[in-house]
C-alpha cells in the first residue's frame, strides 16, 4: 500500500487551475522529488496533501487514511518544511521549536531535549535566544529544517529545502535527509535544484501547468527523454535556422533554447554522419535531470503527447 496515495486532485483558484487532476503514488521509505517550474502547482499539491489547503476534487490518503475524515492523524505523522517562512517572530530560535512541538502533544521536557539536539545538529545551538529577526535568511531555512523534525515525523514533506542553502551547509541537510531515508522515513521532496533530486531522489516526477506529467527512477527519465549524452550546438541565427531544418529532417530529438540547441538521444559521430555543415563548437557532455526538466517543460514540446 502506497504511503501517500493522490487520486485525481485538482485544486481551482477561481478560473485558475493550479492542480490539474494529479495522481501520485509514494512508497513507504522512499525520497520521491517532485519537480516543475514556477506556477507549476508544486506548493498547492503539497499544501493540500499536508491538509491545511482542501482540494476542489479528488482524494488523498496518507498511510491508508482519508485526509478529509481524519486531518489531525495524518498531520500527527507529518514533518512539514515550507517553502515560505512562517516562524513566529515573536519567539525565540529555541521557543520557536518547542512551542512546536506542544502541538504533537511532547511532553515538556523531551520537547526541550529534541529541540537543543535539533538546534546543535543545524548549527544553530549558539542561536538558541535570538529573535527569528535576528537570523540570517540561511539559518531560518535550517530553523524551519529543524522544526520539521520536531514529532520524529514518518513521512517528511520538504517544500524547497535548501533554497539560499550555502553549499556546506546544503551538503550537510542533504547528509541528515540520507540519514532519515536510511531510518526508513518516507520523504516528498518539492526541489528545483536538479542535483539535489539526482542525489536524494528513489524516483521522481515532473510538474507542469498544475499536471504531473511522468514518474519514475531518475535513471529511467534520463534514458527515456534524453539518453546517455546532450550535444549542444552554437551558432548564428541565419545557420541556425538551417540547422533546425536539418535537425526535423532527420527527425532528431532536440530543443532550441536561444542561444544553444540541444540534441538528445544521439552521439556526437551520428550527427556528425548525418547533417551537413556542423559548427566548431559542438559540445558533449552527460546527460542530467536539468535536461529532462527542460525537455519535459520546453515550450517546443507538446506536453499533451507525454
Ligand atoms: N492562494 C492562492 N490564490 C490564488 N492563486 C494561487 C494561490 N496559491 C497559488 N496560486 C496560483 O496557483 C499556481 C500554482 O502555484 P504554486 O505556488 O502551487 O506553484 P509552485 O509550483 O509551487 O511554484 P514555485 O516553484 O514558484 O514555488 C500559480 O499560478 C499561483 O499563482
Ligand atoms: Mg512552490
Amino acid at each position: 500500500m502506497p504511503v501517500i496515495e493522490v487520486q485525481h486532485i485538482t485544486k481551482k483558484f477561481k478560473d485558475l487551475v493550479a492542480v490539474d487532476d494529479a495522481n501520485l503514488e509514494i512508497e513507504e521509505g522512499e525520497c520521491f522529488g517532485l519537480l516543475g517550474p514556477n506556477g507549476a502547482g508544486k506548493t498547492s499539491l503539497i499544501r493540500m496533501i499536508i491538509a491545511i489547503s482542501p482540494p476542489s476534487e479528488g482524494d488523498i490518503w496518507v498511510q491508508g487514511r482519508d485526509i478529509k475524515q481524519y486531518p489531525r492523524q495524518v498531520k500527527a505523522v507529518l514533518g512539514v518544511v515550507p517553502q515560505m517562512d512562517n516562524l513566529d517572530e515573536d519567539l525565540t530560535v529555541l521557543q520557536n521549536l518547542t512551542t512546536f512541538a506542544r502541538y504533537f502533544a511532547i511532553p515538556r521536557d523531551e520537547a526541550y531535549r529534541r529541540s537543543l539536539e535539533l538546534l546543535k545538529f543545524f548549527q544553530l545551538e549558539g542561536k538558541h535566544k535570538s529573535r527569528i529577526r535576528e537570523l540570517s535568511g540561511g539559518m531560518k531555512r535550517l530553523l524551519l529544517l529543524a522544526r520539521g523534525l520536531i514529532n520524529r515525523p514518518e513521512i517528511i514533506i520538504l517544500d524547497e529545502p535548501t533554497v539560499g542553502l550555502d553549499p556546506q551547509t546544503k551538503h550537510m541537510v542533504w547528509q541528515k535527509l540520507g540519514e532519515l531515508k536510511v531510518q526508513g522515513t518516507t520523504q516528498l521532496l518539492c526541489t528545483q535544484n536538479m542535483e539535489e533530486a539526482a542525489i536524494l531522489c528513489d524516483r521522481v516526477t515532473v510538474m507542469h501547468h498544475g499536471r504531473i506529467l511522468t514518474q519514475d527512477t531518475p535513471r529511467a527519465l534520463l534514458a527515456r527523454y534524453v539518453g546517455d549524452e546532450v550535444l549542444g550546438i552554437e551558432m548564428d541565427s541565419e545557420n541556425k535556422s538551417r540547422l533546425v531544418n536539418d535537425l526535423i529532417d532527420g527527425g532528431f530529438d532536440f530543443i532550441d533554447m536561444g542561444d544553444i540547441i540541444q540534441v538528445f538521444h544521439v552521439t556526437r559521430d551520428e550527427l556528425v554522419g548525418r547533417i551537413e555543415h556542423l559548427p566548431e563548437r559542438l559540445i558533449e557532455r552527460p546527460a542530467t535531470l536539468e535536461d529532462v526538466f527542460f525537455r519535459l517543460t520546453g515550450q517546443t514540446l507538446d506536453v499533451g503527447e507525454v
